[in-house]
C-alpha cells in the first residue's frame, strides 16, 4: 500500500530505501509512534505532551513534540480555523508525524483536533504502514478549560470578539474509542502524566 492510492496516469513511483523501518528501530532501542492528543483548548494537551517528551528524554529515548499552536508558525501557517483550513491542519500535521514516526522516534501530537473523522484518517493511514498509534483524550470538561481560560481566548470568544471558537462556537467532537483518557480536571498533572508514560512505553518497546 505504500505510496497509496494514487492512479497510475500521476506517473509516480515509491522509492526503496536500503535501511527498512525495522533497522531503524533496532538502531534506537524503540519503536518509532504516533500519540495524537485530542482536546479543548486550554485542556492540559501542551502540558501532557510536554511532560511525556522530558520523561521520554530522560529514558533516553528519542522524541519530539508536534504542537498546533507552533505549527501554525510554520508547515500550517497558510490555515486558519474554518472546518476545510482545521481538516488540512490535521492531515497535515499527521502525515508528518507518520514519517518522523516511520524514522524511529515517538512523535507526540498537541492539536485540538475536533473531528473524530480526522483523527481517524490519521489512525489509519499510521496503522496501514505498520507505525503504532494511541489516541489520547485530555478529557477536561468545558467549564474546567473555561475556567482555566490560559489565553484569555474563552472570554474573548463568549464576548464575541473570537468568531469559530472551539467550544464555543464551533464543534468539539470526543473521541468514541481513545487508547487513553487523561482526566486532566480531576487528577493531578503528575498522575495523568505518568498514566501516559507508561502506556507509551509499552507501546514502543521492542519486546
Ligand atoms: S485545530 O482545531 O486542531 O486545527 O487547532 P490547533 O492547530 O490545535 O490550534 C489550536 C490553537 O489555536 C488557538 N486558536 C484557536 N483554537 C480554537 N478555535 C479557534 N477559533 C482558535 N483561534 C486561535 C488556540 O490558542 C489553540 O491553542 P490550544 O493550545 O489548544 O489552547
Amino acid at each position: 500500500t505504500k505510496g497509496g492510492s494514487l492512479p497510475e496516469s500521476a506517473n509516480i513511483t515509491w522509492t526503496k530505501t536500503r535501511v527498512t523501518d525495522a533497522m531503524r528501530c533496532e538502531r534506537l532501542g524503540q519503536r518509532g509512534a504516533v500519540i495524537w492528543m485530542t482536546g479543548l483548548s486550554g485542556s492540559g494537551k501542551s502540558t501532557m505532551a510536554v511532560g511525556l517528551d522530558a520523561h521520554l528524554y530522560e529514558a533516553g529515548k528519542p522524541s519530539f513534540i508536534l504542537d498546533g499552536d507552533n505549527l501554525r508558525h510554520g508547515l500550517c501557517c497558510d490555515l486558519g480555523f474554518s472546518s476545510e483550513d482545521r481538516h488540512e491542519n490535521i492531515r497535515r500535521t499527521g502525515e508528518v508525524a507518520k514519517l518522523m514516526a516511520q524514522s524511529g522516534i515517538i512523535v507526540i501530537c498537541s492539536l485540538i483536533s475536533p473531528f473524530d473523522e480526522d483523527r481517524r484518517k490519521v489512525r489509519e493511514s499510521c496503522l496501514r504502514d505498520a507505525v503504532p498509534f494511541a489516541e489520547v483524550f485530555i478529557a477536561a470538561s468545558l467549564n474546567v478549560c473555561e475556567q482555566r481560560d490560559p489565553k484569555g481566548l474563552y472570554a474573548k470568544a463568549r464576548s464575541g470578539a473570537l468568531k469559530g471558537f472551539t467550544g464555543i462556537d464551533s464543534p468539539y467532537e470526543p473521541p468514541q474509542a481513545a487508547e487513553v483518557i487523561l482526566q486532566t480536571g480531576v487528577n493531578s498533572p503528575e498522575a495523568c502524566i505518568q498514566q501516559l508514560v507508561a502506556h507509551v512505553l509499552a507501546l514502543t518497546s521492542l519486546k
